[in-house]
This record gives C-alpha cells, sequence and structure tokens, in this order.
C-alpha cells in the first residue's frame, strides 16, 4: 500500500519534471508547409496554415466546407523523402492508400495524431473516440502552435527531410489538400 503510494509519488513527480519519456530516437522539425486546391472544388481547405516561430510550430486553421462520410469522401496519404536534405522528393512505397474517410480517420488518428492534437488546448478538431467521429463535421477548426508528439510514432523513420502529403477526395476526385514538410534528424 504505502510502496504503491510512493510510487505512485515519484511516477507523478518525474513526470513533472519530464524525467519519464519514450523518447524517440530522431526529432523531427517542421519544415514547411504547402497546400493545393481541388480540381473542380475544394472542400478541405488548408490554405491558412503556417510554420511559426523559432520552435516552428504549427499554426491556423483548416477548413471542411462540408460533412465528410465514407460514402462519398477518402482520403490518400504519400511519403516523399530525400535523405540528403537536397529538394528532390522520391515517393516511400509508405504512406495510406485511398482510404473511405471515417475508417481512415479511425484506424490513423489514435496511431499518429491523438497525442498531438488535444481539444481545447491547440485545437477545437474534436477529440476521435475508439469507435471513431463520422462524418467528421464541416467547419473551421484552429490548430495554434502545435508540435507533434512522436512518441506513438515508429521507431524507425527515414533521416533527411520528409514529406507526407494528404489529398482529400469527393466521389474519387481531387477536392484540396496539402503538405506538411518535415526535417528528421537522430537526437543528439
Ligand atoms: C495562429 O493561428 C491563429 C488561429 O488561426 C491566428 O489567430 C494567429 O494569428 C496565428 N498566429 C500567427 C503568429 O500566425
Amino acid at each position: 500500500m504505502k510502496f504503491c503510494e510512493i510510487s505512485i509519488g515519484l511516477i507523478s513527480v518525474c513526470m513533472l519534471f519530464g524525467f519519464v519519456q519514450s523518447e524517440q530516437p530522431y526529432i523531427v522539425k517542421n519544415e514547411g508547409w504547402e497546400y493545393f486546391n481541388g480540381i473542380f472544388e475544394t472542400t478541405f481547405h488548408l490554405g491558412e496554415m503556417k510554420i511559426i516561430g523559432r520552435q516552428r510550430y504549427i499554426n491556423g486553421t483548416i477548413k471542411f466546407t462540408e460533412d465528410m462520410a465514407s460514402d462519398h469522401f477518402s482520403f490518400q496519404i504519400e511519403l516523399y523523402s530525400c535523405p540528403q536534405g537536397e529538394k528532390n522528393f522520391k515517393l516511400l512505397p509508405m504512406g495510406v492508400p485511398r482510404t473511405p474517410i471515417c475508417e481512415g480517420l479511425k484506424e490513423l488518428f489514435p496511431k499518429v495524431l491523438q497525442a498531438s492534437f488535444i481539444e481545447g488546448e491547440n485545437t477545437n478538431f474534436p477529440f476521435v473516440p475508439d469507435e471513431g467521429l463520422c462524418p467528421i463535421p464541416m467547419g473551421e477548426y484552429y490548430i495554434k502552435n502545435l508540435e507533434f508528439d512522436t512518441d506513438s510514432w515508429p521507431n524507425h523513420i527515414i533521416r533527411g527531410l520528409l514529406k507526407a502529403k494528404l489529398t482529400f477526395f469527393k466521389d474519387a476526385i481531387n477536392v484540396g489538400g496539402g503538405a506538411l514538410i518535415m526535417r528528421v534528424e537522430d537526437r543528439e
């Protein structure tokens, strides 16, 4: 009993001071941001996003102009790498092939984004529960000074510049998207 109390106390103290960290062997810095409109219409707007400050936070707003459910909407993520740091990106055989939006978000969110997007703190995008969030409600969502928490990311990520390109589709036609360019370096 006593031991438990002490352990819990210790763990809290450690967490408070950041002694306990499941650190990845790499660090990820946000380098840049690109966005594009859809072919005929744009229902997914990423144009108001920026990388700001010395910490290179992601900041801005994203906008969905329609409720998005899997009956019409899907997305894909392509990953590109350029290990030498020159901007000569090559498509990697990873990423997420075109997936119905609700299933895709449900699968991806806990693995990649949940630790970084804290509703009410750095975004008003709703928390995605285990059972998913469907449809994804139309609206404008802010993202404030976001830094990726990579604890739930894979341990092995290729070093150098990494570009994650997200494209949304409505009835298989591109309706907008964007790409985040990150720099992945060894943790010293
Ligand atoms: C960050 O984003 C918020 C919300 O969109 C905006 O109001 C603010 O001006 C942005 N800050 C900077 C420094 O761009």
